[in-house]
C-alpha cells in the first residue's frame, strides 16, 4: 500500500515501512523507560534517550495518522477537558477494613482460618500506599482507559492524566502472555521529594501549597488540563489484577508477579508468609523504616493469597472479607500555637514559623512547624493561641494543616509580616509572596547561613566548621564577610568554645588548603540564588574562569542551555552588587586562588565510566536522585542491588542491609565524604 499523508508535501512511502520504523523506535524507547522508571537501571544516557525520543516525535509529526495512543510521545498531556466523563467500573472498587492494633489482626486471622477450616493460611503482605486508587483497563496489552474510584461503582475517566505518569506502561511487555482484556488496580502517589519540590514551586509563586503528598497527588489527578498533570511527577504502584478475560493465576502473589513481568511497578517490599505473626513483623519493619522510604505509606495490607480461598471468604458490601489494612498510628495531631516567629534564611527570605505546644506526631515530638510565607498564614488564618492540626510526612518539616476552631475562644490579632528584619533591623522588601531582608551580609542571620554554605561539603569543604562554630564567629564579629574566614588567627579560633591547640591548628590548616579551590565549588559556595551545584558546574564549564563569568551580561548567560532568565538575572545582580565585588576583591588580595575550569571540565570526561554504585542510607549533602544524577553524569551506573558487579556501596546515615551485603561480598564501601571526593575526581 502507498499513501499520501500531508497536503503540502507528498510522501510516497510504503506505510508498512514507516510503521515498522515507528514501532521499532517505540519498542526501544519503552524498553529504556522501563529500565529508567521501574528498574532504576538506565542503560543509556539522558541525551541518548532524548535523541531517540526526538526521532520518534519527528516521524510522528510527519505522519500524524500513524500516531497510536500507546506511543511514548502521548504522555505530554492533551488540550483541557470541560469536565470528566463518568465511567462504570468493571467490578465495584472496594475499600479495605482496617485494624489499628495487633489484637484486631489476630482476630482477623482466627476468623479466616475458622471459616476456611484450615490450620494455617498463606498471606501476601504489601505496603499500603497513601495515595489514590485508580482502575486501569488494558486491551490486547494497550492502556485504553483509566478511572478514579469515585463512589466505588462509578468513577471519572482520567485516562489522559494517567498517561502522563512515566512509570505507567502504555503498552505492555511480553504481550504474548497478556490477557485480551485486563483490569488492574493501583495507587497513584507522589514521592516525597517531588511533593516538597512542588510545594516549594507553589509557595514561590504565591499559590497555596498542599498539606500532604496525597492531596497533592489528588490535585494533579483531578486537573482538567492534563498538561498541568504532566508537570507533576506522579508515580503508581499496581497491586491487583481484578478482571481478566483469560484464566487467572491461582494466587494473588503470582498475579502481582505477572504484573511486574508485563512492566508494571508493583508494591515493594512485598512478602508471602505462612502465619499472621510474620505480618506483625512486616508491620514493625515497615514502621521502623518508614521515614527512609521515598514515599508515604500508612500501614500494610494483609491479603489471603489463594484466589479460591478469597472466593470462599467472599465480600461485604464495601470491602472484601479476605483482606485487612493494618494501619500505622496517625501522623496528624492537634496542638496549640504558642507563638509565631520569623526566621531569616541564607537568602534573606523571611519564613514564619509556628512554635507549638510539643506534641507527638507518629512517634516524633514536634514543637515547630513551618508556615511557609505570610500569605499562607493569612490564608490559613492561624494566630498565636489557636488550636491547629499538625501533620508530618516522612522527614519533611511538619506542616500546619488547618486551624481547629474552638467554640467560645478569644483569638489574638492576626499575624503581620515585619517591615524590618527581626535579626538586623534592615528594611524588608516583598518579592511575590516572599519577604526578604535587604541586609545581605550585614545581617548576621544571612551571614551565618552564607558562611555555613560557603564551607559546606559541596563548596569549600572545610572540616571542623560546624553550625555552632559559624554562629560564634559571626556573633563575636570575628567574621563580617566571607573573606574574613581566610584571615582568622589562631588566638581567635582558640577563643571559641570547643577548640584546643590541636583542633585550632587543624581548622586553620583546612582553611589554608581551601584557599585553592575549583571554580565550580567556589561558585556554588557563593550561594547565589538559583545557583545550586549543577548550575554552578554548567556555568564553570561554560565560562572557564571567575573573571569571564563576572563580565557576563544576563543576555549572554541566558543563551546557555539550562540557564533560564531567573538564573541569568540572579548571577548578573550578584556580580554587580558593590558589597559582593568588594568581598571578591579582598579574597583576590589575600591570594585565594579560584582555579580555571578548562581541562578539568572537559565535558566528555567520564571518570566513573564502567563503575557500578549502590546507595544505602541517608546522605546529608544530596538527595538520592541528585547523587544518582551526579554519578551518572560522570559515566557511573547506580543500581539498587549489591552484587559481585558492584564496585562501590555508598553508605550514608542508617544504612540498610545493603551494607551487610557489601561487607559479605567484599565490595568497597564509601562514606559520603568519599563519594564527594569521587565526584570531584579525587579518589583513586
Ligand atoms: S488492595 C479489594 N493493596 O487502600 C482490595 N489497597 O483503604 C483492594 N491501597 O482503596 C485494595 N495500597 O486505595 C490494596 N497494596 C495495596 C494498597 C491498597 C494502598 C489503598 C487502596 C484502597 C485503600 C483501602
Amino acid at each position: 500500500m502507498w499513501v499520501t499523508f500531508m497536503n503540502d508535501s507528498i510522501f510516497h512511502e510504503p506505510v508498512e515501512e514507516i510503521q515498522g520504523q515507528l514501532e521499532e523506535l517505540r519498542v526501544r524507547i519503552r524498553h529504556h523507560e522501563y529500565l529508567y522508571y521501574i528498574k532504576s537501571q538506565p542503560e543509556i544516557s539522558d541525551g541518548e534517550y532524548d535523541t531517540l525520543f526526538r526521532s520518534l516525535l519527528d516521524l510522528e509529526t510527519k505522519f500524524p495518522k500513524l500516531v497510536t495512543p500507546d506511543s511514548p510521545t502521548q504522555r505530554v498531556g492533551a488540550p483541557p477537558l470541560d469536565q470528566f466523563t463518568k465511567v462504570l467500573h468493571d467490578r465495584p472498587m472496594q475499600s479495605l477494613d482496617s485494624a489499628l492494633g495487633s489484637e484486631e489482626v489476630r482476630a482477623f486471622d482466627k476468623r479466616v482460618r475458622r471459616e476456611l477450616e484450615v490450620e494455617s493460611v498463606q498471606y501476601t503482605l504489601e505496603p499500603k500506599y497513601d495515595g489514590l486508587s485508580v482502575e486501569l483497563v488494558y486491551e490486547h496489552g494497550v492502556f485504553v482507559r483509566g478511572a478514579t474510584r469515585g463512589d466505588g461503582l462509578t468513577g471519572e475517566d482520567i485516562t489522559t492524566n494517567l498517561r502522563t505518569i512515566r512509570s505507567l506502561p502504555l503498552h505492555l511487555m511480553g504481550c504474548e502472555s497478556f490477557p485480551a482484556r485486563a483490569v488492574i488496580r493501583g495507587e497513584v502517589y507522589l514521592r516525597l521529594e517531588n511533593f516538597q519540590d512542588l510545594n516549594r514551586r507553589l509557595t514561590e509563586r504565591g499559590e497555596e501549597s498542599f498539606a500532604n503528598p496525597r492531596n497533592a497527588a489528588a490535585g494533579a489527578l483531578r486537573q482538567l488540563d492534563s498538561r498541568v498533570t504532566a508537570t507533576r511527577p506522579l508515580a503508581i504502584s499496581c497491586y491487583d489484577l481484578m478482571v481478566s478475560s483469560e484464566e487467572i493465576l491461582p494466587t494473588h502473589y503470582e498475579s502481582v508477579s505477572a504484573l511486574a513481568v508485563w512492566g508494571f511497578p508493583i508494591p515493594s517490599p512485598r512478602r508471602r508468609c505462612d502465619s499472621i505473626e510474620e505480618a506483625m513483623l512486616f508491620h514493625q519493619e515497615l514502621w521502623e523504616s518508614r521515614d527512609r522510604l521515598p514515599f508515604e505509606i500508612d500501614g500494610i495490607v494483609i491479603k489471603v493469597d489463594r484466589y479460591d480461598w478469597q472466593r470462599t471468604l467472599g465480600e461485604k458490601s464495601r470491602s472484601p472479607r479476605w483482606a485487612l489494612a493494618f494501619k500505622f498510628p496517625a501522623r496528624k495531631e492537634i496542638t496549640r500555637i504558642r507563638q509565631i516567629v520569623v526566621s531569616v534564611g541564607r537568602t534573606g527570605a523571611l519564613t514564619p514559623i509556628a512554635l507549638l505546644d510539643p506534641v507527638e506526631v507518629g512517634g516524633v515530638t514536634i514543637s515547630r512547624a513551618t508556615l511557609h510565607n505570610a500569605d499562607e498564614v493569612s490564608r490559613k488564618d492561624v494566630r498565636p493561641g489557636d488550636t491547629v492540626k499538625v501533620e508530618r510526612a516522612g522527614d519533611v518539616i511538619p506542616d500546619i494543616v488547618e486551624r481547629v476552631p474552638v467554640p467560645g475562644e478569644t483569638r489574638s490579632d492576626p499575624f503581620v509580616a515585619p517591615d524590618h528584619c527581626p535579626v538586623c533591623q534592615s528594611a524588608v522588601i516583598r518579592e511575590g509572596p516572599i519577604f526578604y531582608c535587604t541586609g545581605q551580609t550585614v545581617c548576621p542571620a544571612q551571614l551565618k547561613g552564607a558562611l555555613e554554605h560557603f564551607v559546606s561539603k559541596g563548596a569549600l569543604n572545610i572540616e571542623g566548621l560546624g553550625k555552632k562554630t559559624v554562629a560564634q564567629l559571626v556573633d563575636r564579629a570575628l567574621i563580617k564577610d566571607l573573606s574574613d574566614i581566610y584571615t582568622l588567627a589562631k588566638d581567635q579560633v582558640l577563643s571559641l568554645e570547643g577548640f584546643a591547640d590541636k583542633s585550632a591548628s587543624q581548622l586553620l590548616e583546612a582553611i589554608a588548603c581551601a584557599k585553592q579551590v575549583s571554580f565550580e565549588r567556589f561558585l556554588f559556595g557563593l550561594g547565589i540564588r538559583h545557583v545550586g551545584s549543577h548550575v554552578a558546574r554548567v556555568l564553570a564549564n561554560h565560562f572557564g574562569s571567575l573573571e569571564n563569568l563576572m563580565a557576563a551580561k544576563r543576555e549572554s548567560l541566558a543563551q546557555i542551555a539550562e540557564i533560564g532568565p531567573e538564573i541569568s538575572s540572579a548571577v548578573e545582580t550578584f556580580f554587580t552588587e558593590p558589597r559582593n565585588l568588594a568581598v571578591l576583591a579582598r579574597m583576590k588580595e589575600i591570594s585565594v586562588q579560584v582555579e580555571e575550569a578548562e581541562g578539568k571540565l572537559d565535558k566528555t570526561r567520564k571518570p566513573l565510566e564502567g563503575k557500578n554504585f549502590v546507595l544505602t542510607g541517608g546522605l546529608d549533602g544530596f538527595t538520592r536522585p541528585e547523587a544518582k544524577h551526579r554519578i551518572e553524569q560522570l559515566g557511573g551506573h547506580v543500581t539498587s542491588n549489591v552484587s559481585e558487579q558492584t564496585d562501590y556501596v555508598v553508605a550514608g546515615k542508617d544504612p540498610g542491609s545493603k551494607l551487610n551485603q557489601a561487607i559479605r561480598l567484599g565490595v568497597k564501601i564509601l562514606s559520603e565524604d568519599e563519594l564527594v571526593q569521587c565526584l570531584h575526581g579525587d579518589l583513586a
